[in-house]
């Protein structure tokens, strides 16, 4: 047994929640993988390594270990300190003061109780309350690592697999072992994301305070296997445009083209399947508006973060209550944001019926930005055209380009590449559209193409007056410049927006800057 200590002596560990990251790579023969990195210091690790009876990688969450007894006491101590105080009104304050207060409980308790604890005993058990009671419990760490993009729970009993940045899909250790656990879990989420879940309504759509994503389900149907969650992780600073060259997601000129695109105001859908990149190229993108103008964006969960302050995003919300009221739908949220004038709308995902309202704010002069869910221009085009969104090929029209993401693996490794950019020239009476592809990416030898001419650019040069050479010439500039600041790293998204902003105000000081004049 521990020696006989007063627990107020012992001072509180200090929880590193963003610990040094690891330089990951990923290496062809996965067997020799076996990489650990601290998520939460000193208590929590990711630890990756090869299972050799599984024949995969496996990710390991370490957490200090607990011994049947202490386990019980811990359990004690939650139980009491869930009778004492709201930890449900607590939350939004101050983390140092929250976590002061804990300890004081733990403290307390502890010396109420009156069964000693060791210091390592102690400090352990500091670190499994800050989980349960301000972190995330079990996932905690996972919501902590920044290279976990998803993380995924199919039900009771099974493990939780999460996406890697790097290592990919990914079974970890973690399981929830009985379904009342699973369910307050899931309850827990709906809460922190300021939603309702119950058998009633048992879908929970919604957005933590860190900005991740949340579905789930609640069920106690045994048949399924209770409740489930995904959370895609909201990466805090969006990736900006020399980043996505750097990830050779796509090319310098692909990127010029879309700045010139985005500065002129035409109007721009970016498609692909899920999770391909969609968001994340929208979001890119957006860096090239103009600083001056008025930008509002309009989605069902926040993903988008954009740098700048002449900017109102609107967030949808379902039912807050049982019988449905209070709902407020991208369709009414993009009826009303024409009323604040705005110079840009962003729709996250246009999925119904309010792509006909996007599309004739479209035709109304301002520029429009979104995301659509589809692999080729083609399909696309049909869905636009098919119930529920039922477009008029004329409608159709005021679309310049379409930006085609897709998943694809390069020399074994999973990337996104920006496919192609199609130009729509012409949608006729009968719903067929002629179109023009200037930009390829070849999957054969991993490279980006500059086909053809742009029609888009000759809509530009004619709608604003600027001659072709001009425009080609600004092109070719912007190409140079963006590679250089890729070369350089220039990735920090206040530093791009801040290069993007003084490129607007004065160009020839930027270029002189970087050595293009
Ligand atoms: N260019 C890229 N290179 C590498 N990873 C990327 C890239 N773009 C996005 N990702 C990663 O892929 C995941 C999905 O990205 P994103 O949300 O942009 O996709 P999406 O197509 O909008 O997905 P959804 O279909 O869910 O709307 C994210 O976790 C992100 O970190
Ligand atoms: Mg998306």
């Amino acid at each position: 047994m521990c020696p006989k200590v007063n627990i107020d002596n012992y001072e509180r560990p200090l929880l590193d929640f963003s610990p040094p990251k690891p330089r990951l790579v990923n290496i062809k023969d996965k067997s020799k993988i076996n990489i650990r990195y601290p998520l939460i210091a000193p208590f929590s690790f990711a630890h990756i390594f090869w299972d050799s009876s599984k024949k995969e990688l496996f990710y390991e969450l370490e957490e200090p270990s607990l011994t049947p007894a202490e386990s019980d006491y811990l359990g004690q101590i939650i139980i009491a300190m869930r009778q004492i105080i709201n930890f449900d009104e607590i939350i939004e304050k101050n983390l140092e003061s929250v976590l002061a207060y804990i300890d004081n409980m733990l403290k307390l308790l502890v010396a109420e109780m009156g069964k000693e604890i060791s210091k390592e005993t102690y400090e352990k058990f500091y670190y499994y309350l800050y989980r349960e009671f301000i972190g995330f419990n079990e996932i905690d760490s996972f919501l902590k690592d920044y290279f976990i993009e998803d993380i995924e729970c199919n039900g009771v009993g099974i493990p939780l697999y999460i996406v890697h940045r790097v290592y990919r899909n990914l079974e970890t250790n973690i399981v929830f072992k009985n379904i009342q656990t699973l369910s307050n879990f899931v309850e827990k989420l709906a809460q922190r994301c300021g939603k309702y879940v119950s058998y009633a309504s048992p879908i929970l759509d919604g957005t933590l305070p860190d900005g991740s994503r949340v579905n789930a389900t609640y069920t106690s149907d045994i048949t399924s296997r209770g409740p489930t969650f995904t959370i895609r992780k909201f990466t805090k600073k969006p990736w900006t445009p020399p980043q996505l060259i750097a990830f050779r997601t796509l090319s310098p000129e692909m990127l010029a083209y879309l700045w010139l695109l985005v500065e002129y105001k035409s109007n721009i859908l970016i498609a692909g399947g899920t999770s391909a990149g969609k968001t994340t190229l929208l979001n890119a993108i957006a860096f090239f508006i103009p600083p001056e103008d008025r930008v509002v964006s309009i989605e069902d969960t926040r993903e988008l973060n954009l740098p700048r302050e002449n900017w109102i995003p609107a967030v949808s919300r379902g039912s807050t209550t049982v019988e449905g009221t209070g709902e407020v739908t991208l369709f009414d949220l993009l009826k009303s944001s024409f009323r604040q004038n705005p110079n840009y709308v962003i729709v996250g995902e246009v999925r119904g019926k309010e792509a006909y309202v996007l599309f004739q704010g479209m035709a109304s002069g301002h520029s429009s930005l979104s995301t659509i869910h589809g692999d080729s221009v083609e399909t696309v085009i049909k869905r636009l055209e098919t119930p529920p969104i039922n477009l008029s090929p004329t409608l159709l029209n005021i679309l310049d380009s379409v930006c085609v993401m897709t998943h694809a693996i390069v020399n074994n490794e999973e990337t996104r590449k920006l496919r192609e950019i199609v130009e729509i020239v012409d949608v006729k009476q009968d719903g067929t559209a002629l179109t023009n592809t200037p930009f390829v990416w070849n999957s054969y030898n991993n490279k980006f193409y500059f086909k053809h001419q742009s029609k888009v650019f000759e809509k530009i040069s004619h709608r604003f007056g600027i001659p072709m050479d001009k425009l080609i010439q600004e092109f070719n500039i912007r190409t140079k410049l963006l590679y250089k600041w890729y070369v350089k790293g220039i990735f920090d998204f206040k530093k791009v927006q801040e290069l993007i902003n003084q490129y607007y105000q004065e160009p020839r000081k930027v270029l002189t800057q970087f050595g293009l004049l």
